[in-house]
């Protein structure tokens, strides 16, 4: 379905019943990802699985994507669709878009999970390598996306899923150049929210993979400890909707059990 925020398209889905349980993709994904989950989640969750601006079927809005307005798009998506209160989890950009969520919106959160995603900025060297992003993929585009996704796995686990992969290239090749270059200034610049998760007075966690290649899994071990949040450890990389799938299943079951 679509929601029209200022006349962009925004795209989501809803499935199932009960509290509402919002999905947000990283950067060069899109609601799909979810797809394989949302079978065993819908009889617990009403899950809402956005496309974020720039990505999947949605439009571009501005020519910078801050984490602040896409916090603002899911808030005017969840008013209309009357949901009061849910929870998110974030993969990676998703993370960053829930915690500016979490910012801005609290009252309308009571669960955070961050899903190889972290609270802090990037790094001068990590806005280099942005900037220099910025620069190629006008002419590059598309062996910036196929190393990009590349990137998303460790060395070893990109073995494991090479239709996976190919799949995951060839939806991000559809994705418009402009709505690419708006998120990646917008994690350029998105600002350290490590506070925001440790004041977040609802249920939170950060779920890391051992080898993340993009968030490494020490700086996770940081932000829990920072953020006074439960740290859940999984074996793989940045792509632990993927590579731990089962993991991360059983985990939105029973994340309430989990939670001490
Ligand atoms: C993502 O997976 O969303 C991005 O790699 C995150 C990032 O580049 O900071």
């Amino acid at each position: 379905m679509i929601y029209n925020f200022n006349e962009t398209p925004i795209y989501y889905t809803t499935s199932g019943s009960g509290p509402a349980l919002v999905l947000l993709h990283g950067f060069l994904e899109s609601s799909t990802i979810w797809e394989e989950m949302i079978p065993a989640w819908k009889e617990k969750y009403t899950i809402i699985c956005v496309d974020l601006p720039g990505h999947g079927k949605s439009g571009t809005i501005s020519q910078v994507h801050t984490m602040e307005l896409m916090a603002k798009v899911l808030h005017e998506l969840l008013e209309y669709l009357e949901v009061p209160k849910s929870k998110i989890v974030g993969h990676s950009m998703g993370g960053y878009v829930a915690l500016a969520y979490a910012e801005h919106f609290p009252e309308k959160l009571d669960t955070l999970v961050l899903l190889n995603s972290t609270t802090v900025s990037d790094s001068p060297e990590r806005k280099e390598n942005r900037d220099r992003a910025l620069r190629i993929i006008e002419s590059e585009k598309k062996s910036f996306i196929g190393m990009a996704i590349n990137n998303l796995f460790s060395t070893e686990t990109r073995k494991h899923f090479p239709s996976e992969i190919e799949t995951l290239k060839k939806e991000a090749y559809t994705f418009s150049t402009e709505g690419i270059k708006a998120n990646i200034r917008g994690m350029r610049d998105r600002v350290d929210r490590t506070a925001i998760l440790k004041n977040f007075p609802g249920r939170k966690w950060v779920v890391a993979g051992r080898m993340d290649p993009i968030v490494p899994f020490s700086q996770s071990e940081q932000v829990a400890l920072d953020s006074h949040s439960p740290l859940k450890i999984v074996e793989g990389s940045h792509m632990s909707w993927l590579e731990n799938k089962d993991e991360i299943i059983s985990f939105m079951l029973f994340i309430d059990f989990f939670y001490t």
